[in-house]
């Protein structure tokens, strides 16, 4: 791009739309759902109230919510051939990319599936929050050599979740800390899965495509996928009396130290702060404490080392790890959060939309003869 070039790399800073979702204060750390605090929401709401905010513009009253919860629930059941495609697929396979194909398959079958309008948006987002979430649990029994479990009528989204996974009714803290894990990370302004799905919807595609686009981009460690190379790199080293060693060979070789940073907090990520509590009480409660301990003491000799905030994927790991949920599917389980923003995103995009198409700088040769094969 020769006119007026004004290349800001990684797009840090540039502001791409206008929202009425999240208010995402990175100099303050602090974040809302359409004006409603962060701690409030995981605190005191359910992700279904979070879900209707999302989508809806407001806390839900207790009809509002029984009606979505109904819509949650009739949506459970998922089309026979994506479980016999599980079967199908390599057992090894990456769950992301699995999920990224349900997606898919989800629209081939889903009935509002090329219909952008605002109504036919919503119906597809509950649809789409409710099968993301039974998919994943269906994929892994699958995978594990089991049978999938059925959701039970009466359970909430979260403890639903636990159980279709485990096979095994989770217990009240469980479920809440569960729950509250997918509120906060159920939306997250111009994330690079959220606007991956909005610069999809800008071309008039549909949610769907849209979805697994989302999907794609979470999978990365620079995105989702932290939270699982957390995991690993507690597992790595294996105990507390081991961190410290960790730290200083890692800061020599300056390896990149995973769930810490971000892009737009600098003081600290509000998410991190709640999530660290609950990781400290589900440790507690698993017997495993060494997993929070490691933690902490990772955190707090990176942030002394390099000044790096811990981020949202930082603790949820250990508290993932706490609740019984496989390694691998911490990256799936935050898509299975972040649906609810993904969805509220292409809404408010194809409500007001306009195509995203940024440019380039070209850096590339000047420009030159053509030269036919037999001359090169
Ligand atoms: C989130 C993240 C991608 C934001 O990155 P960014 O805004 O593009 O910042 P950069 O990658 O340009 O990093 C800026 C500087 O901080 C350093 N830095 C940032 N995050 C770091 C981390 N997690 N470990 C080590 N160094 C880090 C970089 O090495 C770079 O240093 P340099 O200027 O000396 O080269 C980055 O902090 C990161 O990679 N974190 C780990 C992955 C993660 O947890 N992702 C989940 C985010 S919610």
């Amino acid at each position: 791009m020769t006119e007026g070039s004004g290349l800001i790399r990684g797009l840090e800073g540039v502001v791409a739309a206008e929202t009425q979702l999240c208010d995402l204060d990175g100099a303050n750390g602090r974040l809302a759902y359409r004006g409603y605090d962060i701690a409030d929401l995981a605190r005191q709401a359910t992700f279904e109230e979070v879900t209707y905010l999302l989508l809806y513009g407001e806390l839900p009253k207790a009809a509002q919510l029984d009606a979505l919860v109904v819509g949650l629930t009739a949506a459970r059941e998922i089309p026979r051939e994506i479980l016999q495609a599980y079967r199908a697929m390599p057992k090894a396979t990456d769950p992301m990319r699995v999920l990224q194909a349900t997606v898919a398959m989800l629209g081939m079958s889903d009935p509002d599936a090329t219909d952008n309008s605002h109504g036919a948006n919503v119906r597809k987002a509950v649809r789409l929050t409710s099968q993301l979430a039974v998919a994943m649990c269906a994929h892994h029994r699958i995978r594990s050599g089991q049978e999938p479990v059925n959701p039970v009528a009466g359970l909430s989204h979260a403890a639903n979740f636990l159980y279709m996974l485990t096979g095994e009714r989770p217990g009240p803290a469980a479920v809440k800390a569960f729950d509250a894990s997918l509120t906060l990370y159920a939306e997250h302004e111009l994330n690079a899965s959220t606007f991956t799905t909005r610069t999809i919807v800008s071309t008039q595609s549909d949610m769907h495509s849209a979805v697994a686009g989302g999907v794609g981009a979470l999978k990365g460690p620079l995105h989702g996928g932290a939270g699982e190379a957390v995991m690993r790199t507690l597992m790595e080293i294996g105990e507390v009396t081991n961190v410290d060693a960790f730290a200083e060979r890692s800061l020599a070789a300056k390896r990149r130290f995973m769930g810490m940073g971000h892009r737009v907090y600098k003081a600290g990520d509000p998410r991190a702060a709640i999530l660290r509590g609950m990781a400290e009480e589900a440790c507690k409660q698993s017997g495993q404490f060494k997993w929070y301990e490691m933690a902490v003491k990772l955190h707090e000799r990176i942030a002394k080392e390099k000044g790096l905030i811990p981020n949202v994927d930082f603790y949820s790991a250990p508290l993932f790890y706490s609740l019984g949920i496989p390694v691998d599917l911490f990256t799936p389980v935050i898509a299975a959060g972040r649906i609810a923003g993904w969805c509220a995103n292409i809404i408010e995009q194809h409500d007001d939309n306009r195509l995203i198409r940024p440019r380039a700088d070209y850096v590339g040769p000047k420009r030159r003869e053509f030269v036919p094969r037999e001359k090169r």
